[in-house]
């Protein structure tokens, strides 16, 4: 056990735990941010995808050490009021069917959209590839994205 000091979501918070404890086991167990998800535990479903120094990231592949000094967003810290522009536009398309992936799914499309201001149809495949939803949203994703990817460019012109 060590003591790690880690900046999620704009705070820093400081915990004992096991150095190579996956991040999502301490997110969740320790943390109690249930908002990011178990899926697979082996970095096939992407339902614990969070955000670390803006990239996006499998939580449970990620032990809690690796974190430690950066910033680590998740889906709780995505935007203070739930209005970024992919969780307003996934709201628009009503995307979630059971809701179990979308976090993760969300999470992935906010830091694609961070990369490439308009992502193609390419890009987008690319991106959300490692994302599974076994209730088969994808073609909801790939429009919801589409919709953030504008709404974020108008902003831009403003
Ligand atoms: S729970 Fe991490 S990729 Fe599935
Ligand atoms: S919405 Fe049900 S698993 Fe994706």
């Amino acid at each position: 056990m060590e003591i790690i000091s880690l900046h999620i979501n704009g705070s820093r918070r400081e915990l004992e735990a096991d150095p190579e404890m996956p991040l999502l086991w301490v997110l969740r167990d320790l943390l109690g941010m249930t908002g990011t998800k178990y899926g697979c535990g082996v970095g096939r479903c992407g339902c614990c995808t969070v955000h670390l120094n803006g990239v996006a990231v499998r939580s449970c592949q990620t032990p809690v050490v690796a974190a430690g000094g950066m910033p680590v967003t998740t889906i709780e810290g995505l935007s203070e009021q739930g209005d970024h522009p992919v969780q307003q536009a996934w709201r628009e398309e009503n995307t979630a069917q059971c809701g179990y992936c979308q976090a993760g799914q969300m999470m992935t499309a906010a830091a694609l959209l961070m990369q490439i201001e308009i992502p193609d149809d390419a890009a987008i495949d690319g991106a959300m590839s490692g994302n599974l939803c076994r209730c088969g949203t994808y073609k909801r994703i790939r429009k919801a994205i589409k919709r953030a990817a504008a709404e974020t460019g108008k902003e831009h012109a403003l």
